[in-house]
């Protein structure tokens, strides 16, 4: 008899669903998508899943597989040997329909960061350290696995409080671009929520991208803002010039894990 890989996939909508079992013939270098796929073609045809590129592309086909989100198409079934394999959406967004969720919020978020102001017209000539700081985050592919796993978002529902680590990846690229005038300090201070996040590293570890979102682009954030904020002789001479008042000063919040 052929070898056979077992999904429990979660089934539902909004209004709640649960893990449905299925047995897909086991086949060389498949993924979890290839297994989806199977299921759509052979066992449930409105298994609803959204996939583009199947290359870890796209940044579409974002899901939890036993408990940890991943990209479907770049997780390998075999990865998986001898466990039932759960499939489920991310947790973070609300569900659509079964491994479909709604990640609208996270554009709207995109909508406040401020774009690149360039302070000379281009082409622009940079150092080359300069260059490879802010190539890592054009990596990200917005597949939001990172906003999935982050606590302060997933178990805090810390929305209203925190844009998530892509969108720090995202002012990072501009922040720390050398040709850039904007200052979007203030933003992440208070409506982004820098402060929120306690440096768990979590999101650099599911980031398929590989983009060291903690060290290289938050870490660096939060310093913008102590410095700005918390440094006594800033702090000082606001007071004296009496243009920034102490209540301004953002919450140094963060949330336990
Ligand atoms: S390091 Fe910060 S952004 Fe990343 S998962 Fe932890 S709290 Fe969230
Ligand atoms: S930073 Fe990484 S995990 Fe987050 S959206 Fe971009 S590619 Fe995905
Ligand atoms: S289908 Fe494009 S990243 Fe997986």
């Amino acid at each position: 008899m052929a070898e056979e890989f077992t999904l429990s996939v979660w089934r539902g909508d909004a209004s709640g669903g649960h893990e449905v079992e299925y047995r897909v013939p086991k086949e060389t270098g498949m993924v979890v998508l290839d297994a989806l796929h199977y299921i759509q073609h052979n066992l449930a045809p409105d298994l609803a899943v959204r996939w583009n590129c199947k290359a870890a592309h796209c940044g579409s086909c974002g899901a939890e597989v036993n408990g940890v989100p991943k990209l479907l198409c770049k997780t390998r079934m075999d990865d998986y040997a001898g466990q039932t394999v759960s499939v489920r959406p991310m947790k973070t967004f609300p569900v659509i329909k079964d491994l479909v969720t709604d990640v609208s919020w996270n554009y709207q978020v995109a909508q406040e960061i401020p774009p690149l102001a360039p302070t000379v017209p281009a082409p622009f000539n940079m150092q080359q350290i300069d260059a490879d700081r802010v190539q890592e985050f054009h990596r990200c592919i917005e597949c939001f696995l990172c906003q999935d796993t982050c606590h302060v978002l997933r178990d805090h529902h810390g929305r209203d409080k925190y844009f998530g680590p892509r969108f720090m990846v995202k002012i990072a690229e501009f922040e720390m671009h050398p040709m850039d005038g904007a200052d979007r300090v203030p933003l992440l201070a208070h409506e982004a929520g820098v402060n929120m996040c306690n440096v768990t590293k979590c999101c650099t570890e599911v980031c398929p991208q590989h983009i060291r979102i903690t060290d290289n682009a938050i870490i660096p954030l939060k310093e913008r803002v102590a410095d700005r904020y918390y440094d006594p002789v800033r702090m000082l001479l606001r007071r004296l010039s009496g243009r920034k008042k102490a209540a301004d000063a953002p919450s140094s919040t963060s949330v336990a894990t």
